[in-house]
């Protein structure tokens, strides 16, 4: 059994001479990991020479976002065929951080949609701000879904992975605790079950924000995830190698 390992480099490093010497410590990391699976996203700008540069077989790369158009005058977006054309096999849609610069629920439909049509996985996310006792986030996450995966089929589902974040924890150091990721997985199965039949039951799932190299081994044994999207740590070399050690562990 194989955990999806999805590192979000986000608007890091600084350079591509850095990303070159990050992506190398990256694949020896995920070399010696045999239970993960792990999906660069790096800066859409470093994208193609990082992949020329790849020798290996184990990372795969990913967009961090792209626009649902083919082409036309969108001034500073990248297409998913521009995205693929570049190396990438996966994108991120609806990260939060894109969210919260505009990206609507309707916006996500149309890029899974865009994304699956040119072959590339998409990477839903999905996640509420906050929390509180009457679970109206429930609400707010079911909607995200309904929009994100509106115009799939019931096969298309096998094809895409949800990223569930709260965003709440991003950027930090302490996850959800996995027994509230597990019930939200549930919450989220039965919601892909509601739209799609059976076929939601197999949905991919993976867990992001604020995932270490202290607490992945427990959210992927706990929290009923394939796997975590990792942001800050996956740019620090040591911290993402232990981070893969540790589910080594886990397994
Ligand atoms: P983080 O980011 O790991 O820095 O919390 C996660 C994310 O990009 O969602």
């Amino acid at each position: 059994m194989k955990f999806i390992v999805v590192a979000n480099w986000k608007m890091n490093p600084s350079s591509f001479r850095e990303a070159k010497v990050l992506l190398e410590a990256t694949r020896k990391a995920a070399e010696s990991a045999r239970h993960a699976s792990v999906i660069v996203a790096p800066p859409a700008i470093f994208l193609r020479d990082l992949k020329k540069g790849y020798k290996g077989k184990k990372i795969s790369f990913a967009l961090q976002s792209a626009h649902f158009e083919a082409g036309g005058a969108y001034t500073g977006e990248i297409s998913l065929a521009q995205g693929k054309d570049a190396g990438a096999t996966y994108a991120i849609i609806g990260h939060a951080e894109r969210r919260a610069a505009g990206e609507s629920n309707e916006d996500t439909r149309k890029k899974v949609a865009a994304a699956l049509a040119e072959n590339i996985t998409p990477i839903l996310c999905v996640g509420e701000t906050k929390r509180s006792n009457s679970g109206e986030y429930f609400g707010f996450i079911k909607e995200q879904l309904h929009a994100g995966l509106a115009d799939l089929s019931g096969t298309a589902l096998g094809r895409i992975i949800i990223s569930y974040e709260p965003i709440w924890a991003i950027g930090g150091e302490k996850t959800m605790s996995p027994r509230d990721m597990h019930e939200m997985a549930i919450f989220i199965r039965k919601s892909a079950i509601e739209m799609h039949g059976d076929k939601g039951m197999g949905i991919k799932i993976i867990y992001g924000g604020a995932a270490t190299e202290s607490n992945a081994a427990q959210m992927l044994r706990e929290g009923d995830v394939n796997g975590l999207l990792v942001g800050h740590v996956s740019v620090n070399a040591e911290r993402f190698a232990s981070l893969l050690q540790a589910i080594e562990g886990a397994v």
